[in-house]
Order: C-alpha cells, then sequence, then structure tokens
C-alpha cells in the first residue's frame, strides 16, 4: 500500500498513463510483461515444453538480460515478446497491448514501430551493401529516398561504420557485422531492442564495444532493452537478470 491507501499498482498505473512518471527502475511503466506465458512445440507426436508458465514484467528504459542453459527456452521467450511467434497459453503484452493476440498483419506493423531485433539468424541480405542493408527496411516502408540515406548514415556513424557503408556483410568483420545489425534494428527508433546473444562468436574486446552501444542507447534513448547472453559479464551490463530453467523463471537466485 502507498502513502495515499491504494495498493501500489493502481498509483503507478494511473500515474504512468497520465504523467509518464517513474522512480528509477523501480517504476511501472511495465513496457513488456508476459503472464503465464506456455509454449509448446510439437513434433510428430513429440511435444516440447519450451516454455513452462512465464510471468515477467519489464518496465520501460530497463536493461533486462535472461541467462539460463541451452534450451531453457531464452530465445523462444524472446520471439514470443517480439510477436515472431505466439504462446500456447497465456498473454504477451507489449507497450499495453496485447500482442499475443493480435493478427498478422497488425503485428508486423505493431513490431516494426516498437521493437528492433538483433538476433543472429535474422539475417542481413548477402548482396546489399552496409547502408543498403539499413536503408532498406525504410524503403519498404514508403520513405522518401532523401530521408533513408540521411537516417543511414546517422545510423552507421552511430555504430561507428560510417568508413564501411559500401562493405557487403560478408566484407565485415564478426564485431561490425554485429554493430550494422544493431544499426538496421535502430532504424525505426524502436522503445524497445530485443538482442538473442548479440556478443556471441566475438572476442572480448569486440563484444564490450558491442555492449558498450547496447548500454548507451539503452540510457540515451530510455529504450527497453531484453538480451539474451551465457556470458556472465555481458550479464553484468544490465539492470537486472532473469534465470530461466527448464522453461521457467529461476527464483531467488542472486
Ligand atoms: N521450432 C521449434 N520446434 C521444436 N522445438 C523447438 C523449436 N524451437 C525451440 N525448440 C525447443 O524448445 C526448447 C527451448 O528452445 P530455445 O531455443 O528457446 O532455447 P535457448 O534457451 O534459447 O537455448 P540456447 O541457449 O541453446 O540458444 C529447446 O528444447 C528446443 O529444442
Ligand atoms: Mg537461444
Amino acid at each position: 500500500m502507498t502513502d495515499t491507501g491504494q495498493p501500489r499498482s493502481s498509483v503507478y498505473g494511473l500515474r504512468s498513463a497520465q504523467e509518464g512518471w517513474r522512480e528509477g527502475v523501480a517504476c511501472d511503466l511495465r513496457m513488456i510483461r508476459s503472464i503465464n506465458v506456455r509454449k509448446v512445440y510439437r513434433q510428430g507426436r513429440n511435444e516440447i515444453t519450451a516454455l513452462a508458465g512465464v510471468s515477467l514484467d519489464i518496465p520501460k528504459g530497463e536493461f533486462a538480460v535472461i541467462m539460463g542453459p541451452s534450451g531453457s527456452g531464452k530465445s523462444t521467450l524472446l520471439h514470443l515478446i517480439g510477436g515472431l511467434d505466439r504462446p500456447t497459453q497465456g498473454e504477451v503484452l507489449v507497450d499495453g497491448r496485447i500482442i499475443s493476440q493480435m493478427p498478422d498483419d497488425e503485428v508486423t506493423l505493431f513490431r516494426r514501430s516498437k521493437i528492433g531485433f538483433i538476433f543472429q539468424f535474422f539475417n542481413l541480405l548477402p548482396t546489399l551493401t552496409a547502408e543498403e542493408n539499413v536503408i532498406l527496411p525504410l524503403v519498404l516502408d514508403g520513405r522518401p529516398t532523401v530521408q533513408t540515406k540521411t537516417r543511414a548514415e546517422m545510423l552507421l556513424e552511430r555504430v561507428g561504420l560510417a568508413a564501411r557503408k559500401d562493405h557487403l556483410p560478408e566484407e565485415l568483420s564478426g564485431g561490425e557485422i554485429q554493430r550494422l545489425a544493431i544499426a538496421r534494428a535502430l532504424v525505426f527508433n524502436p522503445p524497445i531492442l530485443l538482442a538473442d546473444e548479440p556478443t556471441g562468436n566475438l572476442d572480448s574486446k569486440t563484444g564490450g564495444a558491442i555492449l558498450e552501444l547496447i548500454r548507451n542507447i539503452n540510457q540515451e534513448e530510455d529504450c527497453t532493452v531484453v538480451m539474451v547472453t551465457h556470458n556472465r559479464e555481458a550479464a553484468g551490463c544490465g539492470d537486472r537478470i532473469i534465470y530461466l530453467k527448464d522453461g521457467m523463471i529461476e527464483e531467488g537466485r542472486p
């Protein structure tokens, strides 16, 4: 309860809607919510329970890190938050909207405006240059050419790739490809960034630079970040670590 005698959640809800009020990361502008989410994959007669009832809240502006053993459901959870897949049961809310129930065409538009993805298998197009890869989503969105070029240049500058704008992905190093993926993820200035092992396969120096970039975006643009990582050092960049095990949140981990 609060000093106004109201349950804290209702005060938070009211204020967050009206004033964008916040109190550090303890605020309740819940940008991402999963409510008892289950995901069961069927393969022939087999059922694989990837998520077995996950409930979590991620406030606006938080940098949340998801850790857990291989196969514990981390990528599955990120896919559901990003509206790339739907839960078998439960709901996923993003910025107050129930993304898990949106029709496909609506979810595509919603995703474009709200979420940037840094996924290893979210491939960059190999025949396009770095700049063209960043421009492509804007062109597909019908933005005027001048605007798209300026935006791409600004983003490539931001991730330190201005000098590599005419390189094809195969002409870039691993760290540069990851930075290019970040530039493309930021193209619509999304309030949410989802990253699945963004430093996987990178040496620690390059990985550190990627993490710093993500952290800067989180802090400077109040962008809510959910990052999956196996790396404890990388996890230290976040505000909070959520541990998954066997498709469930492991409570009580330090
Ligand atoms: N499309 C799919 N069809 C069937 N099973 C799947 C599918 N995707 C994932 N799974 C299974 O669901 C479980 C969770 O997978 P998920 O990819 O979420 O794990 P993860 O925690 O990201 O693992 P890793 O750290 O290895 O990336 C695994 O047992 C996996 O084999
Ligand atoms: Mg994974």
